[in-house]
């Protein structure tokens, strides 16, 4: 095989090889979409000399602008620039260049449109008149992925020749060129689609699995998808100060880590018995058993009136509306109140003949609960809940990127003392987004109503105890002051209202 001799190549096609290496290098570098196809756009510009170009992307049989570019009229739509392109797709017929380039998989080049009979440019023409713009030559290339299919069409306008300062037409070099980075363009827009496709669909499988949490409870108020935000905007925060935390500036893997251990940070609770979660009152498992307690009173009473013991009927009845109170959770139940409940339930009653007890050794211990519903064996069944989170985590595999998200999500309720679950980590062991994950999730849990004994704590007191907890050394005190001070909540609140921040909660049903 002859070898092929550079020397004689002109030092322009040279530069013109050397571009298309090092575009080639970055295109499939690049993992996000926006970015890679204005990059498409910008590279085949720069290659060609091109004034203008636009990208179009063949979905549902028509060609979608995707990318608009113009140096002279200073435009930028689409990608990056975050403005949208408010046109018409193109429709795949061949009196329109990018159809028909689309349609045949075939280059066109023409040196100047407005004297071209062959297809339609009224178009560009109304365009020009608008925009004082003049649309002279043009180079069209179908996009072909790795299977020779067209999936888009690169529309390059006026190539300009800088020495002479004209508008020139476009030669068959920068065409050659063009149509190899076409190729590679597609091929890198595949595969990025691909990824952002795989990582959507991994994304919205966890904020719906989020929103199911956040339905299986009637009283925790889409704590999930609450703390998940809430979360990202504190660190977000965090990230942009230069004050407080100047040394702190998360990556834009870490934001995502952090994002998703806010969507995963309670997904244990799904082995949470729902009875456990939504425990209203004290007597409560799958039913009230309060109806049990009540029965057996009404019976006592009914007996002892037959009895004759009609005084005693009386007090039995009082003592049930006690009880009946009692079973119903307060933040703190007094001393007096816990002698009478075990006064009644020592209790034996003589009725026709045998003992009977009114409240068994259960429903005791139940009804004795001092602070809330739960138990003792209840409250460490809700701890358990971040156990199975780090159980579940653990199943997933996260991309190396990702590493982390198990980690923070596990650890939100982990104190800086050590004295948090599951592990007992200390304040060494406990990550920055983890700190923040524990104060997001601690403030929504604090100010929501999420038991129906509990109204909403205001602001200032919520802050109160989150304070008390920093000095007892269970949080950090520097997130937690830099959250006051940044009014964090308030943003997050204005956000959330306004349903942006990434979340749309699922209507329930
Ligand atoms: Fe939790
Ligand atoms: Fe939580």
């Amino acid at each position: 095989m002859p070898r092929r001799d550079y020397r004689s190549l002109s030092a322009q096609f040279k530069y013109q090889l050397d571009t298309l290496v090092k575009i080639g290098i970055s295109l499939s570098a690049e993992n996000s979409l926006s970015r890679l196809l204005d990059m498409i756009v910008f590279h085949a510009r720069e290659l060609t000399r091109a004034d203008g170009g636009t990208l179009y992307l063949l979905r549902d049989d028509r060609l979608h602008f995707t990318i608009i570019q113009n140096e002279t009229l200073a435009l930028h739509f689409g990608g990056e620039s975050g403005r949208p392109i408010d046109l018409e797709p193109v429709a795949m017929q061949k009196d329109n260049v990018c159809a028909y380039a689309a349609i045949l998989g075939k280059t066109v080049a023409i040196d100047d449109v407005y004297e071209s009979k062959e297809f339609d440019f009224s178009g560009p023409r109304k365009y020009d008149a608008i925009t004082g713009y003049r649309s002279r030559s043009m180079l069209v290339v179908p996009m072909k992925n790795h299977v020779g299919a067209v999936t888009g069409v690169l529309q390059l306008v006026n190539a300009v020749d800088r020495d002479r300062d004209a508008i020139v037409p476009f030669d068959d070099k920068a065409t050659d060129l063009v149509e190899a980075m076409a190729s590679m363009a597609a091929v890198a827009i595949e595969k990025t689609k691909l990824l952002e496709d795989t990582r959507n669909l991994f994304n919205s499988v966890i904020e719906v699995l989020g929103v199911a949490m956040d339905a299986k409870s009637h009283y925790t108020g889409n704590h999930i998808q609450k703390v998940a935000q809430l979360n990202l905007e504190l660190a977000q925060a965090i990230h942009e100060d230069d004050t407080v935390f100047p040394g702190v500036c998360f990556t834009e893997n870490e934001l995502e880590e952090i994002r998703l251990a806010g969507w995963l940070h309670d997904i244990g609770k799904v082995t949470t018995p729902e009875w456990v979660m939504d425990k209203d009152n004290k007597l409560k498992t799958v039913v009230d058993r309060i109806a049990l307690i009540e029965d057996r009173f009404r019976l006592a009473a009914e007996q002892l009136r037959t009895e004759g013991r009609t005084a005693e009927a009386e007090a039995l009845l009082d003592d049930l509306r006690f009880v009946s109170d009692k079973n119903r959770p307060v933040e703190e139940m007094s001393d007096a109140d816990i002698a009478r409940l075990r006064e009644i339930a020592s209790r034996r009653l003589l009725l026709a003949a045998h003992e009977e007890r009114l409240i068994n050794d259960d429903e005791l211990r139940n009804l004795l609960i001092r602070h809330g519903s739960l138990t003792e064996e209840e409250i460490e069944k809700v701890k358990e809940h971040a156990v199975w989170t780090a159980r579940m985590l653990d199943r997933l595999s996260f991309p190396d990127h990702l590493r982390h998200v198990a980690l923070y999500a596990v650890q939100h309720h982990e104190k800086l003392n050590g004295q948090g679950y599951p592990t007992g980590a200390t304040a060494d062991k406990i990550p920055l987004p983890s700190r923040i994950l524990a104060i997001a999730d601690l403030y929504e849990a604090l100010s929501a109503r999420d038991r129906p004994y509990k109204e909403r704590m205001p602001y200032e007191q919520t802050i109160a105890i989150l304070r008390r907890y920093a000095e007892n050394g269970d949080i950090d005190g520097r997130i937690l002051s830099f959250f006051v001070e940044k009014d964090v909540f308030r943003r997050f609140e204005e956000k959330y209202r306004n349903g942006r921040n990434g979340a749309s909660p699922l209507p329930r049903p």
